[in-house]
């Protein structure tokens, strides 16, 4: 997805014979404080295992929650520290739309944020948009975050190119809205009084790189999906969101920190384009009371020479430990690495840095090997719930790559567009292990 110009980038790329300088920025000598690299030799170590793979979906008995929509990236609505949300005995999820009869691979140039509510967390009615009309920034709005604190929703998203462009862009900028909520007999919950949109964050060419930069050779560009953070040690409130590593691919190498141990890289070939990958999860730390206004941090970790893309990063606090998580595709890997369309975790007892992945790989959640793209963006919950959509499924020998070729009636027929069902893991230290698998859409 998002991917342009990958032959010329391609071809630049082979050009450019000159390099400059490491991505990389250590920041403490002890690690503690250190933006980490997922390195080549712990992707080396996927393994799917019965801890890590989900159960084949059954995609054609699996119930949309809605009919006229489809859904995908989904998030419900927390509380400032992060718990889920109660309102009125209503829980409330908020997701990506577009028009059941668009198809699902056009969907991303027109998604719009609606919402639905639950009095079970688990049976969803739709409650509509949840701006009114016109007024979110961007031609399309990308996933977010919401939380609601003393009646008030605060409402994180991406806004993605520009309202009215004449062409689709990919721009993605950082945005936030409130409004407040209001209980109504009708429809349960709503959304009222808005307040302006305000862009709260931008890629600033030091850690995270711009689009232009992107445009110089790269092969996509990402900067998206702001995930509100309030750190239960500190109190401080903190956006994460998922990036690329700064500068251009003229400016970049693979360095032994992005491929692994001495041992490892003594018998481990690196090809020249993998350092086209460079997903990395960012992090901004709220400065005024009204979270508009953020300092940009360095990355809490990045892919370099790795993955392109590192969708959607959240946290669980658990102990004394943060979990971070991040979704990602097959796809995504670079060039002699690969891993699973899955939901991918890493461990630290610092907020800001020195996260080492989840089980030695980093693989939390895999789709089965024979129903390879069945569910996407999975989320991970308090408790351990985990949230995702229905995506492509039963695509026999076809890859992600050919659906866009099939007839539109197969390319219905093979998307869920609708939530999954939920996972539950356990957490202990640093290993992760598929517990039980829940109806779909469960949210508790
Ligand atoms: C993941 C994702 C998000 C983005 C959205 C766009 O499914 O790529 O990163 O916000 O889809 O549709």
């Amino acid at each position: 997805m998002f991917t342009y110009k990958s032959k010329k980038a391609l071809t630049t790329f082979a050009l450019a014979t000159t390099l400059i300088t490491s991505v990389f920025v250590p920041l403490q000598a002890d690690g503690a404080e250190t933006t980490v690299n997922w390195t080549r030799e712990q992707v080396s170590k996927i393994e799917q295992t019965a801890d890590n793979t989900a159960p084949y979906i059954n995609g054609e008995e699996v119930e949309k929650i809605s009919s006229d929509y489809h859904i995908w990236d989904t998030w419900p609505l927390r509380n400032r520290d992060g718990s889920i949300a109660v309102i009125n005995g209503y829980k409330v999820i908020f997701s990506l739309t577009a028009p059941s009869d668009v198809l699902p691979g056009k969907r991303h140039d027109i998604a719009e944020i609606r919402y639905f509510v639950s009095k079970n967390g688990k049976d969803w009615e739709l409650g509509g948009t949840v701006f009114p009309e016109g007024e979110a920034l961007g031609s399309r709005q990308w996933a977010g975050s919401a939380m609601v604190d003393d009646g008030k929703l605060h409402f994180f998203y991406t806004t993605t190119g520009r309202k009215g462009e004449d062409h689709i862009t990919y721009e993605q900028r950082l945005a936030k809205a409130s409004a407040d909520i209001e209980i109504t007999k009708k429809d349960g919950i709503s959304f009222n009084n808005w307040s302006n949109h305000d862009v709260i964050l931008e890629p600033e060419g030091k850690y995270y790189q711009t689009m232009e930069e992107g445009m110089q050779g790269d092969i996509a560009y990402a900067f998206r999906d702001p995930w509100f953070f309030e750190d239960p040690k500190t109190g401080e409130e903190y956006i994460l969101f998922e990036g690329n590593s700064n500068g251009t691919p003229a400016e970049r190498q693979c360095e032994p920190e992005h491929i692994g141990s001495e041992e490892f890289r003594a018998n481990h070939e690196v090809p020249e384009n993998s350092k086209l990958f460079n997903g990395s999860i960012g992090i901004a730390k709220s400065t005024n009371e009204d979270l508009t206004e953020y300092e940009i941090m360095p990355p809490l970790v990045e892919a370099n020479c790795v993955n392109q893309e590192l969708e959607r990063p959240h946290m669980v606090t658990k102990g004394n430990k943060y979990y971070l998580f991040t979704d990602t595709h097959l796809n995504k890997f670079a060039p002699g690495t690969s891993g699973p369309d899955g939901l991918f975790g890493f461990v630290s007892d610092s907020l800001v840095g020195g996260y080492q992945p989840l089980n030695d790989s980093g693989l939390v959640v895999a789709n089965p090997k024979d129903n390879p793209y069945q569910a996407y963006s999975w989320t991970v919950l308090p408790n351990g719930t985990i949230v995702s959509f229905l995506n492509f499924f039963d695509l026999g020998d076809k890859t992600i790559d050919d659906i866009g070729h099939q007839s539109r009636e197969w390319q219905f027929d093979h998307f869920g567009g609708t939530l999954a069902p939920s996972l539950k893991i356990s957490i202990h230290q640093d290993k992760t292990k598929i517990v039980k698998e829940k109806d779909p859409g469960v949210f508790k």
